[in-house]
C-alpha cells in the first residue's frame, strides 16, 4: 500500500506474559493457523509499508525473538527490549532508541490483537491528517475490560479512561479503545516522557497520551479489534482466522466440502480444482497443486502434492512428495523423505520412510518400505517389509524397474532385487536376486493326510 509520502514506522507491544492464558509459553507465541499470535499484527503493518517495525519483547524475549525474526527473514524488523513490564505506555518508550531519527506517523499495535486488516490501518493513515494521533474504536457489546473513550460536549476525543480506573458513568461508555493507535512520533515520545503512573494498576498508561493531544478516533468492527487474553479468545480469534482463509481459497476457486472444519494453515498454497473434504488439515511448508483430491481426515505436513493426485481418507503425510496423479490411502502413513512418483499407488495401512517409490509403482497393502528405492512399474506385495535396521545402522534396499515382490516378503537390507526378477510369496529376500530371476526361500509345502482325525483337539472330534 502507497501512503502518498508519508513515512510510516510501527510499534508492536509483545513483552506482556499473558497471565489469563495460564501458559508456560509466552502469549503472542501461541498459534493461530499455524503461525505465532504475534505474525498477524505485524504483517498487517508490513503490508501498510511501516519501515522499521519495532517488536517490543520483554517476557520470554529469546524465544519471541527467535520465533518471530524465523517468520520474518528479511523484513524490516527490529527487537526493542522491556526488561520489565511497567505497562504499555512504558513498552513503547522502550521502541524510541530503535527509532532514533525517524520522522513521521509510529503505527502502535498490540500483538494479541491478530484479526486487524491493513485497510482499518490505512482508515487510520487517512484519519490523522494533521492531528497529533488517530486511534481505533469499536462499540463494544461487551465493554468490560477495555479502556472507555472519554468524548467532550463537542464530541472530539478528551482522553482514555481504563476499566479499573473509571467512574461508574464512565464504565456505562460502550466505545472502547482497540489498542491501536497512529501518532506524530514527535508528538508521541514527548507525550510519553510526560508519564505518570498513579492509577490503579501503578503503570505506564500509553492510552493516557490521548489527553495530551488533538485525537481522533477511527470506528472499527468488534470482531477485527477483539484482543486474545485467554484460551477460549485465542480459540474464536483462530476461527476467524480460520474463516477468512477459507474464504479467500474458496474465491481462487477450491472446493470446501465444509469449510468449518477444514484447517489451512497460513500461506499454504492450493491449486484450483482441488477438493478438500472435511476434517482435512494443511500444516506447515505444504503446497497442494491443481485438481486434488483430498479425502476426509487427512491430515498433511510439509508435504508438496502435485495436480490430480489423490489422498483418500484418513491418511497422514508428513515431510512427503506426491506426483501428479498418483493415488494415496487410505489410511496411509507416509513419513519424511516419502516421495511417491507418477500414477504410483500406496493404499491401506501402508508406511513409506525416506522412500522412492517409482513411476507407476504400486504397493497397496499392510506394507513397511523404508530406506528404500524402487523403480517404475513394479508391484510390492501384501505385506511386504524391508527390514532395514540391523539395531545399529540403516540400510538401503532396492528394487529395479518392473520388480514383482510376491506378498509376505522380507527384504533384508542392504539388498538389491535386479530389475524384471520376481519374488515368491513368503520369502526372505538375504542375498540379491538377479535380473530376471525368481527368488524363494520358504521350505517345501508338506500335507499330512489325515492329520485332524487323529490329532485335532477332541473338541473338533466331538463335534461330529
Ligand atoms: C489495553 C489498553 C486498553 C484497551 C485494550 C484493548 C492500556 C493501558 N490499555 O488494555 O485501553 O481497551 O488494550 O485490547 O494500554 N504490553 C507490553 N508491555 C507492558 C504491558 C503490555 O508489551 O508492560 C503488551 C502486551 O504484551 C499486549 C499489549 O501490550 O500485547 C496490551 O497489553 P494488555 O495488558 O493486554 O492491555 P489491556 O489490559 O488489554
Ligand atoms: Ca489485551
Amino acid at each position: 500500500m502507497s501512503n502518498a509520502g508519508q513515512k510510516i514506522a510501527a510499534v508492536v507491544l509483545a513483552a506482556g506474559k499473558g497471565t489469563r492464558m495460564k501458559s508456560e509459553r509466552a502469549k503472542v507465541l501461541h498459534q493461530m493457523a499455524g503461525r505465532p499470535m504475534a505474525f498477524f499484527p505485524i504483517r498487517a503493518a508490513l503490508a501498510l509499508d511501516a519501515s522499521p517495525v519495532v517488536v517490543v519483547v520483554g517476557y520470554q524475549a529469546e524465544s519471541v525473538k527467535e520465533e518471530l525474526g524465523r517468520q520474518f527473514a528479511g523484513a524490516p524488523i527490529r527487537f526493542a527490549l522491556q526488561a520489565e513490564q511497567l505497562g504499555t505506555g512504558h513498552a513503547v518508550l522502550c521502541a524510541q532508541e530503535a527509532l532514533r531519527g525517524f520522522e513521521g506517523s509510529v503505527l502502535i499495535l498490540a500483538a494479541d490483537v491478530p484479526l486487524l486488516r491493513t485497510q482499518t490501518l490505512q482508515r487510520l493513515v487517512d484519519a490523522r491528517r494533521g492531528l497529533d494521533l488517530a486511534l481505533l474504536a469499536c462499540r463494544a457489546s461487551d465493554p468490560k475490560g477495555y479502556g472507555r473513550i472519554v468524548r467532550r460536549p463537542d464530541g472530539t476525543v478528551a482522553k482514555i479512561v481504563e476499566e479499573r480506573d473509571a467512574s461508574p458513568e464512565e464504565r456505562k461508555i460502550a466505545e472502547v479503545n482497540a489498542s491501536v493507535y497512529l501518532a506524530d512520533a514527535k508528538f508521541l515520545f514527548s507525550a510519553l516522557r510526560g508519564l505518570g503512573r498513579s492509577n490503579a494498576q501503578g503503570e505506564y498508561y500509553l492510552t493516557d497520551i490521548v489527553a495530551r493531544g488533538r485525537a481522533v478516533a477511527v470506528e472499527a468492527e468488534e470482531t477485527e479489534v477483539a484482543g486474545v487474553n485467554d484460551r477460549a479468545q485465542l480459540a474464536r480469534s483462530a476461527a476467524q482466522i480460520r474463516e477468512r482463509r477459507n474464504a479467500q481459497l474458496m474465491k481462487d476457486g477450491v472446493t470446501l466440502v465444509d469449510p468449518a472444519v477444514t484447517y489451512v494453515d497460513e500461506g499454504i498454497e492450493v491449486g484450483t480444482d482441488t477438493v478438500l473434504e472435511p476434517l482435512v488439515s494443511l500444516r506447515g511448508k505444504t503446497r497442494i497443486g491443481r485438481g486434488v483430491q483430498l479425502g476426509q481426515g487427512c491430515v498433511i505436513v510439509d508435504s508438496e502434492i502435485a495436480d490430480g493426485a489423490k489422498i483418500l481418507p484418513y491418511s497422514h503425510l508428513e515431510g512427503a512428495r506426491i506426483g501428479p496423479s498418483a493415488v494415496v490411502g487410505p489410511f496411509a502413513r507416509l513419513r519424511p523423505g516419502a516421495h511417491v512418483a507418477e500414477q504410483a499407488h500406496v493404499g491401506n495401512f501402508v508406511e513409506l520412510k525416506k522412500t522412492v517409490l517409482g513411476k507407476g509403482s504400486k504397493a497397496n497393502h499392510l506394507t513397511y518400505l523404508g530406506d528404500a528405492v524402487i523403480g517404475e512399474g513394479c508391484n510390492i506385495g501384501a505385506g511386504t517389509i524391508t527390514c532395514n535396521y540391523d539395531g545399529q545402522n540403516k540400510h538401503v534396499t532396492t528394487i529395479e524397474d518392473g520388480a514383482f515382490i510376491g506378498s509376505d516378503t522380507q527384504l533384508i537390507a542392504p539388498v538389491t532385487v535386479h530389475k524384471g526378477a520376481y519374488v515368491g510369496s513368503g520369502t526372505t529376500v538375504r542375498k540379491d536376486v538377479p535380473p530376471g530371476a525368481l527368488s524363494v526361500s520358504a521350505g517345501k509345502q508338506r500335507n499330512i493326510e489325515g492329520w485332524v482325525e487323529k490329532k485335532a483337539p477332541r473338541k473338533t472330534a466331538k463335534k461330529d
